[in-house]
């Protein structure tokens, strides 16, 4: 096996990173395949810490080749920040190790005040609650064939006609949200320094993912956000602008979808969401505080609040289809520690009937579903010690057991706390038995 997706089964924020940062020892070359700076991820390696926005995972590990994958949108003076930050911290080789697909869109300054004057001028009701990062306007330009590549940062003098032409399609928006039209000159000029930094690492990021699969590399494709955030499968609108799904890893790093091996979905052990939109298993209540507090829930890039609910199994069967999802990564299942029972939605009753398929479209539109539970006995052990299922008291374990058997998919792994070493690893994708991490 050597191409693995990694990807959210819910609404991101699943726990990716320490997830990926046990796989990544394993991975010789990472990609992120979607997404831009509204992703945010913690990476500890020994006693190393960062929370990084664009590099992929493997950026601390020496022996990791990292590639920016043409479904991202970057934006240049974030990941100049980062790739500063990385050899601030030691890591002088970390340009050799770094590829940026020249066909990445970039985000300029005009797509993050775009999305903040939208974002604050919306009524309550319609603001998507977005990371105010331009991800939207940034992927609006793609689409509209008014983006500029990373590419172009090659012919500067050529950029000012390109960003002229976005800038015209934009202003009846921009003067629409009160904002002030800039200047082509002015945003290529800003650009001057930044492409110095990056037009050496550009390069054609699908051949070396590609390449490396038929080297029999171990490839981990990253996923960002999650699938109920994706633009396609998630609950549109209110969802990110790109394909955070499995499938998005094909498109966005540029390669075959029969390249990919293995689909591993990542869930926790209940659910989180942050930003506008229909979360039916949420809790507005002391309980969902108590997760909250518990888990620290509280977004990486944004520090909002999450909101914190119950698991929703629908939701989790839906993503399993949608993705492909060949095994799962349970996470923040200590965080579950002490309540007397757990619930689990199970199904939805609808104005049509009872379904147990996350009923997406009604979502859509605002209807009410009411979510249909079974409640599980909890636990009061702690889990921290716990490194095999066996150890686990005996209703965490059935609680794990009947995530599994009720969503179909089988457990690659449970992580029953924060510490790299506080995980079971039942199956390991990449070497395809079970490793400690
Ligand atoms: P955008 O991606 O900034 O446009 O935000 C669109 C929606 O996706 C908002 O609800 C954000 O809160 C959410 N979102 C974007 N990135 C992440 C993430 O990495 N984790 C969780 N939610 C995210």
């Amino acid at each position: 096996m050597s191409a693995v997706v990694i990807v959210g089964a819910q609404w991101g924020d699943e726990g990716k990173g320490k997830i990926v940062d046990i796989y990544t020892e394993f991975a010789e070359v990472v990609v992120r395949y979607a997404g831009g700076p509204n992703a945010g991820h913690t990476l500890v390696v020994g006693s190393e810490k960062l929370v990084v926005r664009l590099l992929p995972s493997g950026i601390l590990r020496k022996a990791t080749f990292c590639v920016l994958g043409q479904g991202m949108v970057v934006d240049p003076t974030v990941l100049v920040g980062e790739i500063d930050e990385v050899k601030r911290r030691g890591h002088g080789d970390i340009e050799k190790r770094l590829l940026l697909s020249d066909r990445a869109h970039l985000i300029l300054p005009y797509h993050i005040d775009i999305d903040t004057l939208r974002e604050t001028s919306a009524p309550k009701d319609k603001a998507i609650g977005t990371t105010k990062k331009g991800i939207g306007p940034a992927y609006e330009d793609k689409v509209r064939r008014t983006g500029v590549r990373a590419g172009e940062l090659r012919n500067l003098s050529r950029l000012v006609g390109r960003v002229e032409m976005a800038l015209q399609a934009w202003a009846p928006t921009i003067a629409a949200l009160g904002g002030t039209l800039p200047k082509a000159a002015d945003i290529v000029s800003a650009l001057e320094p930044l492409a110095a930094r990056l037009v050496p690492l550009l390069g054609n990021a699908s051949q070396v993912t590609d390449d490396a699969i038929r080297q029999k590399k171990r490839v981990m494709l990253e996923g960002a956000q999650g699938t109920l955030l994706d633009v396609d499968h998630g609950t549109y609108p209110f969802v990110t602008s790109s394909s955070a799904v499995a499938g998005g890893a094909a498109i966005g790093a540029g390669i075959g979808p029969n390249r990919i091996d293995t689909v591993l979905g990542i869930t926790k052990a209940y659910a989180t969401r942050v930003g506008s939109g229909p979360f039916p298993t949420e809790l507005d209540d002391e309980l969902g505080q108590h997760l909250r507090n518990v888990g620290d829930e509280y977004g990486s890039v944004t520090r909002r609040p999450r909101r914190c609910g119950w698991l929703d199994l629908p939701g989790l069967k839906y993503a399993a289809r949608v993705n492909g999802i060949d095994g799962l990564a349970l996470t923040k299942l200590d965080v579950l520690t002490g309540m007397p029972k757990i619930k689990v939605c199970v199904a939805y009753d609808t104005p049509s009937g009872r379904v147990d398929d996350l009923p997406i479209d009604l979502l859509e539109d605002g209807e009410k579903v009411t979510p249909v539970y079974e409640e599980l006995d909890g636990w009061t052990e702690s889990l921290d010690s716990c490194r095999v299922l066996d150890q686990l008291p005996p209703t965490a374990r059935q609680y794990v057991r009947y995530i599994e058997e009720r969503s179909g998919v089988p457990l690659y792994l449970v992580s029953v706390g924060p510490s790299r070493d506080a995980t079971i690893v039942l199956h390991n994708p990449f070497v395809g038995r079970a490793a400690a991490p």
